[in-house]
């Protein structure tokens, strides 16, 4: 197994590792390792059926099931796939869920939000489509300690309604995807479970702050969500074909370049493993 850094301030490749075949305890030990220090793994090109991909997600923790269930793949619930194809493998012109394209942490909008997310590559665009991190522990240590004073306990209603109907223009939810997805409020700043760094926690699913008025919260976040993004502290990643990314949703936000949907494809699928309700 081998370790080669992506950008300065994260993100690392590892080779060395044949996804499709049962990891051992020993393997993923370093694999889960280099993941807490690094936040985004790539492993390189390799074939990986969907139900070997479940396998491996299924090591970092138990996997969502996505209220959105017109995204299931494969017969399989746990992964979530999203593309641009229609059934002639010719592009459709609709881009799959638009909310990607905003900063975000996936999950955010569950009590129990999104751990790591493991992604495979299965058609990727040749212009666009790119994935970028940004790295939440920089982001909260180069706020100002005015800043870090005045956020400490402040608290933010993520809502996964919000995000995809009202500033997406998606689909709207049905009533029982609603009731499934309530509105959930999570601290600003979190301490990671495992490194025990303190990181910002926000992104495209925050709404507004408890105990403000709605538009000053939704100004404060827009703020900080603003302020978390920056050059040095990113990785943006361009996907070649058959490519693994697993990232930890707890300390990073991401989000998808735009692409062509009418010319280009694209096709990912998805495991998203639940962590636990953010302190
Ligand atoms: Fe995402």
């Amino acid at each position: 197994m081998n370790l080669r850094p992506l950008a300065p301030n994260l993100g690392a490749e590892i080779s060395g590792v044949r996804l499709a075949d049962d990891v051992s305890d020993e393997a993923f030990r370093a694999i889960y390792d280099a993941w807490l220090r690094y936040q985004v793994l790539l492993f390189p090109p390799q074939a990986l059926p969907p139900d070997r991909q479940v396998t491996f997600a299924r090591k970092f923790g138990e996997l969502q099931v996505h209220v959105m269930s017109q995204y299931h793949a494969d017969g399989h619930p746990e992964l979530y796939r999203l593309s641009n194809l229609d059934e002639s493998g010719n592009p459709n012109g609709r881009h799959p869920d638009k909310g990607t394209l905003a900063w975000h942490t996936d999950g955010s909008w569950r009590r129990v939000t999104g751990q790591a997310t493991v992604i495979y590559g299965e058609v990727v665009a040749e212009s666009g489509g790119e994935t970028h991190f940004c790295d939440m522990y920089g982001a909260y240590e180069r706020l100002d300690a005015a800043w870090k004073e005045r956020i400490a306990s402040m608290r933010a209603v993520h809502n996964l309604d919000f995000s995809r109907t009202r500033r997406h223009g998606e689909e709207p939810m049905t009533e029982e995807q609603r009731r499934e997805a309530p509105p959930v409020d999570h601290p600003i700043v979190r301490t990671h479970p495992e490194t025990r760094r303190k990181c910002l926690y926000l992104g495209d699913h925050a709404e507004y702050v408890l105990g403000m008025p709605y538009a000053q919260g939704r100004a404060l976040i827009d703020e900080l969500n603003a302020l978390a993004i920056h050059p040095d502290l990113t990785y943006e990643h361009r996907w070649k074909p058959g490519e693994l990314i697993v990232w930890d949703n707890r300390c990073l936000m991401h989000r998808a370049t735009p692409y062509d949907p009418s010319t280009q494809r694209r096709v990912v699928r998805r495991c998203t493993v639940l962590g636990e309700v953010p302190t």
